[in-house]
């Protein structure tokens, strides 16, 4: 897959030169391009901004020095043309999975106030947003996108099932998780996980899973459509509760 990024700040995406994300790069199952919009500045003063029209707070990136760098990353390899955005639609799992079966995705980061909305109308396809609040650039938003959406690349994680069983891929949150030693600061990793019952075990990580949805995230499960098995273990442990 083919990440390619419209920055005035390339070198903050040296970030990813790390980790699972660095070892797809390596083994080229993910590539990230990124290209800066300040080389498309149209003075001498390498300015890519200028003061809103109408007044108002702040600078506002130029439409021209995003339009040249856009027609700089090859048609063939522009794929679906993202801006980040705190206005966009929010970032979930299932918009990551999406993305994950494109080949190609072109990030816009935004610095100051943001970009010209004429960019915006003619060349982006999605606005993302990755939380409701405000980021000082879409640098950091990108990031999250290209981590979020890469570990869903076949092979880029090495046991395909983290990611299928990761909290929010089956609409419910991950149970809790333990490892040695056994006993840490007099706190006992719960019995069951040491019995080495598989079906009891897969029975606690499944209350556990939904215990956890409903004291964090009661509504993750007004969504979900649970199924007979889910069903029933979740009324043993409400119908516990309430003993
Ligand atoms: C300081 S913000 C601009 C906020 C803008 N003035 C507003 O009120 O909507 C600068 C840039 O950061 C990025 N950004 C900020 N918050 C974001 C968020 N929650 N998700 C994605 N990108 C964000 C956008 O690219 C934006 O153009």
């Amino acid at each position: 897959m083919n990440f390619n990024i419209l920055t005035i700040f390339p070198e903050i995406f040296e970030i990813l030169n790390v980790g699972v994300i660095s070892k797809s790069i390596d083994k080229k199952m993910i590539s990230i391009n990124t290209f800066d919009i300040r080389k498309n500045s149209i003075n001498k003063h390498n300015h890519i901004d200028s003061k809103p029209y109408g007044g108002g707070e702040g600078m506002v990136m130029m439409a021209e020095p995003i339009v040249k760098t856009l027609s700089e990353v090859n048609k063939r390899k522009l794929g679906k043309v993202i801006y980040l955005s705190p206005q966009g639609k929010k970032l979930t799992q299932k918009k990551v999975v999406s993305f994950a079966n494109k080949k190609n995705i072109t990030l816009i980061c935004g610095r100051y106030e943001g970009i010209d909305q004429r960019v915006i109308d003619k060349y982006v396809d999605e606005e993302i947003s990755i939380g409701d609040f405000i980021l000082s650039g879409g640098e950091y938003a990108a990031i999250c996108l290209i981590d979020a959406v890469s570990r869903h690349i076949p092979g880029v994680l090495g046991n395909k099932d983290s990611y299928l069983k990761d909290t929010f891929s089956d609409g419910l949150l991950k149970g809790h998780l333990y490892t040695k030693p056994e006993i840490f600061e007099s706190m006992q990793v719960p019995n069951v996980l040491l019995s080495g019952n598989h079906k009891e075990i897969e029975k606690w990580k499944i209350q556990n899973s939904l215990l956890q949805t409903l004291a964090k995230r009661p509504d993750l499960l007004d969504k979900k459509k649970l199924s007979k098995k889910q069903k029933k273990l979740l009324e043993e442990l409400t119908s516990k509760a309430i003993l």
